[in-house]
């Protein structure tokens, strides 16, 4: 079994999606293993996004992820990182799989509605990030 990160990003949130997300994560036989809706300080986002912080993109993505709350989960599944992110489709909606979160929620690259760990070290960092032990059922 293998955790990952799950985020719904501000937009998700604002625009009403945590139930089509959390609907489609559960029929993909993903099981939630923590979750919590938050928001994030802009120390606290560029904490989570510091490997990308020579990124052009940081301040804008750092903005963006603490303007409003966030969920944020655990999944637990065989080899869920990839699963997850097949789910979520390619950071660039345009370039997303039809039937994906970004295909079809998506509205900018940034906004991009959801967040899913790509390796198992950053899965575990970026769960810790959010859940300690306790935390996570
Ligand atoms: P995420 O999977 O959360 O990882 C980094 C985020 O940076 C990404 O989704 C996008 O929301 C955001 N981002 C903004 N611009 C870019 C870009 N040009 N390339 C990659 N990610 C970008």
């Amino acid at each position: 079994m293998e955790q990952t990160l799950a985020i719904i990003k501000p937009d998700g949130v604002s625009r009403g999606l945590i139930g089509e997300v959390i609907i489609r994560i559960e029929r993909n036989k993903l099981k939630i293993k923590a979750m919590k809706l938050i928001q994030m300080s802009k120390t606290q986002a560029q904490g989570f996004y510091a490997v990308h912080r020579e990124r052009p993109f940081f301040q804008s993505l750092t903005d963006f992820m603490c303007s409003g709350p966030v969920v944020v989960m655990v999944l637990e599944g065989e080899n869920a990182i990839k699963p997850w992110r097949d789910m979520m489709g390619a950071t660039n909606y345009k370039d997303a799989a039809e039937g994906t979160i970004r295909r079809d929620f998506a509205t900018d690259i940034e906004k991009n509605v959801v967040h899913g760990s790509d390796a198992p070290e950053t899965a575990a960092f970026e769960t810790g990030y959010f859940f300690n032990a306790l935390e996570r059922v």
